[in-house]
């Protein structure tokens, strides 16, 4: 095996063209780690805050960008887990995905779905792990109950409207055009709201008889939170796993108080291997099995080759996709 691994290296802070492939030393993986020899990773909107440099990686973490990849297992510390040397798996990587090869704690892999692609596979940790423990774990979300999903069509909001669906509940999306709405709806949204033409608020209070949605999942912030405070349902919450619209908020908390609502919101990257590894479990018992049954397959917008990476963060910086983009090294 070769001692040397390709990386995609950002060169300096700035647009995809700071991204250039190098080569650097093989890692070698510590206690509690696997080297994977990656087959596909996937791309994010976190690794273009990071491209621009305001989103650093955490402490500890691979400078090189990437959080999700497929790949094999070649050698490492599997004590304690399932996983054995040759085994195809997806793994959430706290960095350094960007790459031939990778190092990743062993309990952030699970087995590859068989029914999935490489590139497929590579698109599933990301968006799976922040949807699962953020609808599921901290919104509550029940089946029966009704959720919009903010970004129905994006790569986060694209698994969250399936699984959502999945698992029973009533699933309302946005969206910026009516080509996504529509997507939104063929992945199991029941009515999809084009943000840019049609006021969300109005369109729940009127399809819900002015009940409201027991949960948004929200990736705007910014003045949203007071227009999503004004269409939850009693008890509703509220989860935030993204600012676009802003940090800064403002809302009546009266109406927090008269409805007994909640808010609440997360980010995956910087949350401890412990953390990480016991949601890879709660998936691999609940999540995967509704891949396995075709009931829930990422929706790939791109798949290409590695090389193509520029192109790659240049497709997601347009926001034209629906779904994941992933990059393939065969
Ligand atoms: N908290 C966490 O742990 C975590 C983890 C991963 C990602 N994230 C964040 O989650 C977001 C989605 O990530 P991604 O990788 O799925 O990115 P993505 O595919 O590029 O999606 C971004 C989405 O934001 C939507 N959007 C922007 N402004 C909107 C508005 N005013 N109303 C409704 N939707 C709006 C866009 O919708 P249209 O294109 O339809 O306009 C687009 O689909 C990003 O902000 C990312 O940083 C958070």
């Amino acid at each position: 095996m070769s001692q040397m691994m390709r990386v995609a290296e950002i060169t300096r802070p700035g647009g995809p063209e700071v991204l250039q492939w190098r080569e650097r030393p093989l890692p070698r993986p510590a206690a509690g780690e696997v080297l994977l020899r990656v087959r596909a990773f996937g791309i994010n909107r976190p690794d273009l805050l990071q491209r621009k440099g305001v989103y650093p990686p955490p402490p500890g973490a691979s400078d090189i960008p990437g959080l999700e990849v497929c790949g094999d297992v070649v050698e490492g510390d599997c004590a304690g887990t399932s996983l054995h040397v040759g085994q195809r798996v997806v793994a959430l990587v706290n960095g350094g995905g960007y790459a031939d090869f990778c190092v990743v704690p062993a309990g952030q892999c699970i087995e590859a779905p068989r029914s999935l692609s490489d590139a497929e596979a590579a698109a599933v940790p990301e968006t799976f792990f922040t949807v699962w423990h953020n609808l599921f774990q901290r919104g509550g979300l029940k089946a029966g109950e009704h959720v919009l999903v903010q970004g129905g069509a994006s790569g986060i909001g694209s698994t969250a409207v399936q699984l959502a669906h999945a698992l029973g509940a009533r699933v309302w999306a946005t969206a910026g055009t009516e080509a996504k709405c529509k997507a939104c709806v063929e992945l199991g949204a029941e009515r999809a709201i084009n943000y840019r033409s049609e006021d969300f608020v109005e369109a729940v209070r009127e399809g819900t008889g002015g009940r409201g949605v027991d949960v948004i999942l929200d990736m705007v912030a910014g003045d949203y939170v007071a227009r999503e405070i004004g269409c939850l349902a009693e008890e509703g919450r509220l989860v935030i796993v993204a600012v676009q619209g802003g940090a800064a908020v403002s809302f009546d908390a009266a109406l927090l108080m008269r409805r007994r609502l909640s808010i609440t919101g997360s980010t995956m990257r910087p949350r401890s291997t412990e953390f990480k590894s016991a949601l890879a479990r709660a998936l691999e018992r609940q999540a995967w099995p509704l891949i396995e049954a075709g009931k829930v397959r990422p929706r790939m917008h791109a798949v290409l080759p590695a090389e193509q990476i520029v192109r790659a963060h240049q497709m997601l910086e347009a926001g034209d996709h629906v779904g994941k983009i992933a990059l393939t090294w065969n």
